[in-house]
């Protein structure tokens, strides 16, 4: 499974030094998502909220990503199982949660002294890449770097206390006084922090404070004790620590996300007619001169060519649009696995249906309510309406009349039928799997093929109409 990147994204290029070993905190239950679903599973763009923090992860390059679970942690684990790339996927379980700080405790086994801890949340998922290196580089391997944020509402959040510049200790809310509570300042709940040092001072935490919690921002106390220097980056991007508690919050972060994305997508030059109206979830890659309506959803791998149009109400997943197409309104195209290509010039709907494994050439017509699946259909091909595609082999300039379908499952197997070059299949006709229609065959309207059609021939199965003349309707009885 290919981990989602936003687009642009790339991984950041020479490896860190010192190594660098990512904590990501998802014991937490979740309670205001009332959900069955673990919260840091809940999506995002479809991705799982802790996914996105793995793919961040991986940009860094990170050495290894150590995933605390509790509540729901098979599933969680479960889940990112066959994730990890390049990166050394480790997970501990943390149970009963006791606070942040007792979270981090449970990494310290699988921790080696050499590496820069970066700790991240798995319930916020849009932190970026450079944003966390700028962060470790503050670090430099032996400071305490601690990403803060300015917040006009900074209630509930932990403060961060300083004597000058110098930061001194973050007081959590409950825990704080009338006048900590007027900073302003909040932790982000990210850090990067030498391994060893982290070590030294997970050991001397204790829950003598008002949620009787083991607090991991006690360890910025520990530091200014020790000496060692606390350094805070400011951050004035709060959907970068942003995170989710509810589906207000999940919603309001998935728009963020996807203004973000649909701004790249037109500083790239695409025309949206509405960027508020646009859902990408996966990798959208654009040519020149694209435009896309309102009301339109990417999915997966999707790739439009140069002048490629997109009307309102589309959906594609996984598919490849080639130049000049017009993809007309209220399409359906899901490649699933197969994918699905588009030739150059095609017309695909409007209320058009194509399904894995449909490969469609230049300036083929596929109109309404036509569906299409593991088809192939040779340029200038066409079906423009109410008809049914499946397991075919259609070739040049075939025209496949309205209301015809191809017959391709006789209730056990499927069977290809072959439509050669320039076959015209009239209306509301039945190819009969397996069959082939030989180059330049004709069949008439109303037919049920269930024999090949030899190439040039006319071919009609029906009943023959017969008319009788002066032909009077049975009379109605009269009531009794
Ligand atoms: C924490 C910080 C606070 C900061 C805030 C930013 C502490 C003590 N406080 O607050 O200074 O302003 O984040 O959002 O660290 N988790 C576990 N196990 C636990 C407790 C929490 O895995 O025992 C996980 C949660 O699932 C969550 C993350 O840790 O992903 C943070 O926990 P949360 O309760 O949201 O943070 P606060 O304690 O409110
Ligand atoms: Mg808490």
């Amino acid at each position: 499974m290919s981990l989602f990147q936003p687009p642009g994204a790339s991984p950041l290029a020479a490896p860190l030094s010192p190594p660098v070993d990512v904590v990501i905190m998802a014991a937490g239950k979740g309670t205001r998502m009332k959900s069955r679903l673990p919260k840091v599973l809940q999506r995002l763009a479809h991705v799982p909220l802790v996914q996105h923090v793995l793919a961040t992860a991986q940009q860094l390059q990170a050495r290894s990503a150590v995933v605390i679970t509790g509540h729901g942690a098979e599933r969680v684990e479960a889940a990112l199982a066959d994730i990890g790339g390049a990166l050394a996927l480790k997970f501990v379980r943390q149970e009963p949660q006791l606070g942040t700080g007792h979270a981090v405790q449970q990494a310290v086994p699988v921790l080696t002294d050499d590496g820069v801890v970066v700790v991240l949340s798995g319930d916020v998922p849009l932190t970026q890449a450079d944003t966390l290196q700028a962060l470790i580089s503050l670090c430099a391997g032996q400071h305490l770097a601690l990403l803060t944020i300015d917040l006009p509402d900074p209630t509930g959040y932990g403060r961060v206390v300083r004597a000058g510049d110098a930061v001194q200790a973050i007081v959590e809310h409950k825990d704080a006084n009338a006048q900590q509570r007027t900073i302003t300042e909040i932790y982000s709940g990210i850090m990067a922090v030498p391994a060893a040092l982290l070590k030294r001072w997970l050991a001397r935490l204790d829950n003598n404070n008002a949620q009787g919690e083991y607090y991991l921002t006690d360890i910025v106390k520990f530091a200014a004790q020790d000496g060692v220097t606390v350094l805070a980056q400011k951050t004035l991007d709060a959907v970068q620590v942003a995170g989710i508690n509810s589906p207000v919050q999940l919603a309001e972060l998935e728009r963020s996300f996807q203004h973000r994305q649909a701004l790249a997508l037109m500083e790239a030059g695409v025309r949206l007619s509405d960027p508020a109206r646009l859902d990408v979830r996966g990798h959208l890659l654009c040519g020149m001169d694209v435009e896309i309506d309102v009301n339109c959803i990417f999915e997966g791998d999707v790739s439009l060519g140069d002048g490629v149009r997109v009307g309102a109400n589309c959906v594609l997943a996984n598919c490849a649009i080639a130049a000049g197409a017009v993809i007309h309104p209220f399409t359906h195209i899901d490649g699933g696995a197969q994918g699905v290509s588009v030739g150059e010039g095609a017309l695909i709907g409007p209320f058009a249906r194509l399904r894995p494994g449909a490969q469609l050439g230049a300036q083929v017509h596929i109109g309404n309510f036509v569906e299409v699946k593991n088809s192939t259909l040779a340029a200038g091909a066409k079906a423009n309406h109410l008809a049914y595609l499946g397991d075919a082999t259609v070739g040049a300039r075939v025209n496949f009349g309205a209301g015809s379908i191809t017959a391709n499952y006789d209730g056990t197997n499927k069977h290809r039928t072959t439509i050669e070059a320039d076959v015209h299949v009239g209306s509301n006709c039945v190819l009969v799997a397996p069959v082939t229609l030989g180059a330049g065959a004709t069949v008439g309207g109303g037919s049920t093929i269930t024999k090949d059609v030899p190439a040039g021939a006319l071919s009609v199965a029906r009943g023959k109409q017969t008319n009788l003349a002066n032909w009077a309707r049975p009379a109605k009885k009269s009531a009794k």
